[in-house]
């Protein structure tokens, strides 16, 4: 009995299969895969793999997916094994009708005619008639083995061609309307959809042509024209790229989202080969819900302006309510006027490499986005933009995860308005110009050099992760001394947070980015020589970050640590507030850890 393809492609998306598998065999996450031992011959040590969309037992050779899983796992037949995830799964297993069948058959067919359809752009692109279209591609610096990959095509110059082309091939008028390859003209006529446009064919997660997107050679609009929605294209469903992307992810790289056909097609050349586009429309759920399959934390990667960074809070947006602790997003934020295409092409992969370093935490993202798009200058902006706040937290349906996300944004709105009303350059009352009062270095024994010089990369870490405590800590900062990168670094910070209207990490890195000092932000993010710790992590708490950071700064000066804390206890009589307060206990926690720290046989933090 044959259930119509949709249905089993809706039945699979919709079961997770480490969830099926989970419950019979304790798995474990390896990389981006589970693995256990296999249900299906006695083994001691795992060797068997459960991906996206199947297992594999490199031990025994038991291969499927999960309607093969609930089969030989439970001795069930294919339709017992259907009906029972499809029961899980809540979806009714269609009563196979005449019109199933029908609908069946017609997909079965627009298939082909994109497929005949296919084959004739990517033909014409190298007869002298695409002559124009191959030297386009080839100007954006494209490879013929790209080209090949992604089945670029071009359209043909005039209107007719095609309908002509499949006429001979006996296909009619009306699959080809189906197909969306024609359309109804004003006056009751068809045309074809594409003409004189490269041709970018959009496949299924399994690699068949559903429709295509086709591009001009100039910049006259539109500048893209993308097939209309049918019986076998739906773009809310669709990434671009993702049969692609699929492979690129298993072998280890990460799904990245992006903005546009050419920079899917720019970054997989460049060797990322996990990108991914939506259609030119926001990213919807059902997308998210495709990425999340492949990648617990895909890389949002929009471009860098204004539009991109609305992209990417609508992005984040449509995540949160689907969130879980299992699953969530990263977000890179490139320089202004770039977007990925253009930086492979100038920087090369390394360009890019250093942008996903230095991707940001959907939490950490989140606010400094939505702080961009909404002014809170007035106690009433500012009220409205708190509410926002609490209303985007509640949207989280996890409830943990929306208190841990409350938590989150609140502490950065205040921390926001204390960067407000109090100016960072302000001198403190009651400690002496910093100018005044050089600190050097403790005198390093044999062996501590790399010990400091490792203290004040984490301590440059954390600022680049949480660039808000620059007001609190920059005194203290613009006291150390720092070997040369380190140094760059923070003048670089500062002169940016004098004049940043929001003092977030991604517009940090972007800055940092834009003025030439990425690898030193990468190198001082990295996770080498050691991991950094919990406080410089992007998603730690600002009151965790700022304790951290005093505490860490206090294995270097400790007698400054207690004036710091003998200044915020001043302050914080004469202004007894939620900011005065925050501070004065970020310092006497990171004096407490000092001293816990020094009851242990050995430091816990460098
Ligand atoms: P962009 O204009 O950012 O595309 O639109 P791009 O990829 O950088 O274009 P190039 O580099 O000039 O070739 C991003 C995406 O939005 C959709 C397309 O999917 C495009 O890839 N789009 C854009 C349209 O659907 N129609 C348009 O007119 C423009
Ligand atoms: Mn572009």
């Amino acid at each position: 009995m044959a259930l119509p393809a949709a249905f089993l492609e809706e039945l699979r998306a919709r079961t997770p299969l480490a969830g099926v598998i989970g419950r019979r065999v304790r798995l474990a996450r390896s990389g981006r895969q589970w693995k256990g031992c296999c249900p299906f011959h006695g083994e001691k040590t795992p060797s068997f793999y459960v991906y996206d969309d199947h297992f594999h037992c490199f031990g025994c050779g038991a291969h499927g997916d999960a309607i093969g899983f609930v089969m030989q796992s439970q001795g069930a037949g294919f339709m017992e094994a259907v009906e029972q995830l499809a029961a899980e799964a809540g979806l009714d297993v269609p009563k196979p009708t005449p019109e199933a069948a029908a609908a069946e058959k017609r997909r079965h067919d627009l298939h082909s005619v994109l497929d005949a359809a296919q084959a004739r752009f990517r033909r014409l692109l190298f007869e002298p008639e695409g002559r124009e279209g191959l030297a386009y591609l080839r100007r954006r610096g494209l490879s013929d083995e790209t080209i090949e990959r992604f089945g670029l095509g071009w359209s043909g110059a005039g209107r007719g061609g095609l309908a002509a082309e499949l006429a001979a091939q006996d296909v009619p008028a009306e699959l080809l309307r189906g197909s969306g390859l024609l359309r109804e003209t004003e006056d009751g006529r068809t045309a074809e959809l594409f003409f004189n446009r490269v041709m970018f064919p959009i496949r299924d997660r399994r690699g068949r042509t559903i429709s295509f997107g086709g591009r001009t050679l100039g910049d006259a609009p539109p500048k893209y024209v993308n097939g209309p929605e049918t019986d076998v294209f739906s773009k809310r469903r669709t990434l671009y790229a993702l049969d692609q992307a699929r492979d690129g992810v298993r072998s280890g790289g990460p799904l990245i989202v992006v903005e546009g056909y050419m920079d899917v097609i720019a970054l997989h050349q460049a060797g990322f080969r996990g990108a991914v586009a939506p259609l030119g429309t926001a990213l919807t759920a059902e997308q998210l819900e495709e990425a999340w399959r492949l990648d617990p934390a895909p890389l949002l990667c929009f471009d860098g302006d204004a539009a991109g960074a609305r992209a990417a809070a609508r992005a984040a947006e449509t995540a949160l309510p689907l969130l879980t602790p299992e699953r969530t997003l990263r977000f890179a934020r490139l320089p202004a006027g770039e977007d990925p295409d253009t930086l492979v092409r100038q920087g090369g992969p390394g360009a890019f490499q250093a942008q996903i370093e230095a991707a940001l935490p959907l939490a950490d993202a989140l606010f400094g986005l939505l702080r961009e798009a909404a002014p809170a200058e007035t106690p009433e902006q500012r009220a409205a933009f708190r509410a926002r706040l609490e209303a985007l937290a509640k949207s989280i349906t996890h409830p943990a995860l929306a208190s841990e996300y409350r938590h989150a944004l609140l502490d950065r709105f205040f921390a926001d308005r204390r960067g407000a009303t109090r100016p960072a350059a302000r001198p403190r009352p009651g400690l002496p110009p910093a100018a005044a009062r050089p600190l050097r270095a403790p005198r390093a024994m044999p062996g501590e050099a790399s010990a400091l010089a490792e203290r004040a990369r984490v301590l440059t870490a954390i600022l680049l992760r949480h660039p808000d405590l620059l007001r609190d800590v920059e005194h203290a900062y613009a006291e150390l001394a720092l070997p040369a990168p380190l140094d760059r670094l923070r003048h670089a910070l500062t002169e940016w947070a004098q004049a940043a209207e929001a003092l977030d990490s991604a517009g940090a890195i972007t800055h940092l980015t834009e003025i030439g000092l990425a690898a030193e932000a990468a190198q001082a993010l990295s996770a080498v020589p050691v991991p950094l710790p919990a406080c410089a992590a992007p998603d730690a708490m600002p009151a965790e970050a700022e304790a951290g950071w005093w505490h860490i700064f206090g294995l270097m000066h400790r007698g400054r640590l207690q004036e710091e804390i003998a200044q915020a206890q001043r302050d914080f009589v004469e202004r007894p507030d939620r900011t005065t307060e925050a501070r004065l206990t970020a310092l006497v926690r990171a004096r407490d850890d000092l001293m816990l720290g020094e009851q242990q046989p050995e430091d816990t933090d460098a």
